[in-house]
């Protein structure tokens, strides 16, 4: 009796500790950032022109006083997420423009316009 008693608490306690680890790593799962996926999957081709290169760090800089959440949410740009344009469509945005966005061709090299389309191209359609 005793060891039974004790043996069903200790399938207790595994239990309720398996249960806190899963919702754990679902927790974790769910605040995954998109944007920090895609990024992920773009910034080592770019390692070759700047070590530790950040596409996200770029965006800031540049791109996030018009188009927010990392291109997931609209302001004075539209949402980038889920565009329908092309690569080729988007880095000639980038580096062109069209009012009111300027142009970056002459404030940004030719792989940081790249980085930038190859980016916005990995993000899933999604809106913050
Ligand atoms: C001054 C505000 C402003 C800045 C800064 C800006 N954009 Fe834009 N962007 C816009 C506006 C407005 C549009 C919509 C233009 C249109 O098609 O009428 C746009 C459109 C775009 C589009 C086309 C989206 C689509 O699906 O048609 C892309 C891609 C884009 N921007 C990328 C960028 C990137 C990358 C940067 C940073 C390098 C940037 N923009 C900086 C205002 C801005």
């Amino acid at each position: 009796m005793l060891s039974y008693v004790s043996l069903t608490s200790i399938v207790r306690v595994v239990f309720i500790t398996l249960f806190a680890l899963l919702l754990n790593v679902s927790i974790a799962h769910s605040e995954e950032d998109v944007t920090d996926i895609a990024a992920a999957e773009i910034n080592p081709t770019y390692f070759k022109y700047k070590e530790n290169f950040s596409v996200k760090r770029l965006f800031a800089s540049r791109c996030s006083w018009c188009h927010q959440g990392y291109g997931l949410k609209a302001a004075d740009g539209p949402r980038l997420s889920g565009t329908d344009k092309t690569k080729e469509k988007v880095i000639e945005q980038i580096a062109y423009g069209k009012s009111p966005m300027p142009g970056f061709r002459k404030q940004l090299k030719p792989w940081q316009i790249e980085a930038l389309a190859d980016y916005i191209k990995a993000l899933p359609d999604v809106e913050l």
